[in-house]
């Protein structure tokens, strides 16, 4: 079915994810006749909203995405707003009647999207209240679907996942990583499993390195109480950087089928070498960012941010070495690296082929340059193969060239939204790309021993990069200890 029929349910609908993800994403699948006529949308939050105010809102959100075939009236009177109480019974009770009355209306079968865009703290009653209130019991299927933070650590994690599962299935519960929703992550299976150049090769045997960079301008903005309590770490490795991991190093799954994919991925993490927490030192490097100029402005540093501690031992860069014990990568370095107030924002995979047994040719002396096959995640979409070649007007009897393909050059504005992609497979009921329960637990276990390293001894470093720069002196360090280097390509 093209165009699944179903009532949305926006928890969180007055806040930021609605207005700056959630509702231009619905817009563009209703602009893309991927809805039918048949939805509606339901905002609740505390705040005592209208309809109106909702629809105006929603209006204002999609105003830049207005086109002659998609008529934002139209679109924005689908959406119903209820003041809501999370802990409060009743709010459930009167929100079940009107999602019962625009069943009726909108020609619904009683399917339901859950969707948690706000406070991790509730997930867990609004998960229960929905069910013992009936709110899922209906002819049709109901999902959940949960934004991060999915815990604090594993114990929180696997507390918040036993009391949704009381009240949700497994296979109904879609957690949201929205790097799953971009569309050269998911070229990353296609890449690798479509390629008869790559798959051979894309083992210990021929690969040296892989590393994964994902550098961010902005700095923590209003997010600093947020942020003070997650850090890089929690907010980036344990979710999207460990899960672009698993893509590049799962095995082949024997069917595209969410089961498969996701086993895969999961025996990834299962095979991640664990560390102790005096052997974090050794593979982990934590940075904090000082005042600079970024993208031609001055910024102040993370400790003077507003809502974070002057003395704070958070850190906003993490770069890691991770090693996959299993036969495949035994000796293969996977190198991440991410970061808030960098040099520029950008995501890139970098995968470093090793140095053939002999070199017959050079490029002014210098060794011929590796093969690498770098994935440009964002901004830009598309791949870059890293060559040796002649050319003609050259001293040098070989030379380094590109082979490039650009995905999205021809109009940005093309690719869907992640996020549009990922409410459009909710609906669909295909849960491949959010993640299973058995991937945020593992994630977490590997994370929290980081955690726990750094929250045991501060860091008496910090500010240790600057603003604007492409992090700690330390991150480089940790390739050079291993005879590597970053490559910042873009
Ligand atoms: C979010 C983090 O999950 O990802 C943010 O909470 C971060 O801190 C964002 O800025 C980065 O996403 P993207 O799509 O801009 O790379």
């Amino acid at each position: 079915n093209t165009q699944p029929k179903s009532i949305i349910v926006i928890f969180g609908a007055t806040g930021d994810l609605a207005k700056r993800k959630l509702f231009p994403s619905i817009f563009r699948l209703y602009k893309e006749n991927k809805l039918s006529e048949d939805f509606a949308v339901v905002g609740v939050a505390r705040r005592p909203w209208t309809n109106d105010e909702l629809r105006s809102n929603v209006k204002k959100s999609v105003e830049k995405l207005q086109s002659e075939n998609a008529d934002v009236e139209k679109f924005a009177s689908h959406f119903y707003y209820q003041p809501f109480d999370v802990t409060d019974v009743a709010s459930y009770q009167q929100l079940n009647h009107l999602l019962s009355d625009l069943d009726k209306q909108y020609n619904v079968p009683g399917n339901r999207i859950f969707y948690l865009a706000m406070a991790p703290e509730f997930f867990g009653t609004i998960a229960s209240n929905l069910k013992d209130e009936g709110l899922t019991s209906t002819e049709g299927w109901s999902r959940l679907v949960i934004e991060k933070p999915f815990g604090h650590n594993h114990p929180s994690a696997k507390q918040l996942n036993e009391q949704i599962r009381q009240a949700f299935n497994e296979d109904q519960i879609y957690r949201i990583d929205h790097y799953l929703g971009k569309e050269m992550v998911q070229n990353i299976e296609v890449i690798r499993f479509a390629n008869a150049l790559f798959e051979p090769m894309w083992n210990n045997q021929y690969i040296s390195n892989i590393q994964i960079t994902s550098s961010e301008t902005l700095g923590v903005e209003d997010r600093g109480r947020y942020y003070e309590s997650s850090g890089a770490l929690r907010d980036m490795v344990q979710n999207h950087m460990l899960q672009m991991v698993a893509l590049l190093a799962m095995e082949p799954p024997i069917k595209l089928t969410p089961e498969e994919i996701r086993s895969e991925k999961v025996k990834v993490l299962r095979a991640l070498r664990k560390m102790d927490v005096t052997e974090v030192d050794d593979y982990f490097v934590r940075g904090q960012y000082g005042k600079g100029i970024v993208e031609e402005q001055e910024v102040q540093a993370y400790n003077e941010e507003q809502s974070v501690d002057p003395d704070s031992n958070t850190e906003t860069f993490v770069s890691g070495k991770l090693m996959i014990d299993n036969f495949r990568w035994a000796g293969v370095p996977i190198y991440i690296r991410t970061g808030k107030r960098m040099k520029e924002k950008s995501t890139e995979i970098v995968v470093q082929f090793k140095d053939l047994p002999m070199n017959l040719y050079f490029n002014k002396g210098k060794n011929i340059h590796p093969n690498l096959l770098v994935i440009h995640i964002q901004p830009d979409e598309g791949i870059t193969l890293h060559l040796n070649a002649r050319k003609a007007d050259s001293a040098a009897t070989s030379t380094p060239i590109k082979l490039d393909y650009c995905n999205n050059c021809g109009d940005k504005m093309n690719t869907p939204e992640a996020y549009e992609r990922l409410i459009y497979d909710c609906m669909r009921g295909d849960a491949t790309n959010f993640t299973h329960w058995d991937e945020v637990s593992l994630s977490w276990e590997f994370v929290d021993t980081i955690s726990q390293a750094w929250a045991d001894k501060k860091a008496d470093n910090f500010p240790n990069y600057e603003s604007g720069s492409m992090g700690p002196k330390e991150s480089d360090a940790l390739l050079a200890k291993d005879g590597f280097h970053w490559w910042n390509i873009s």
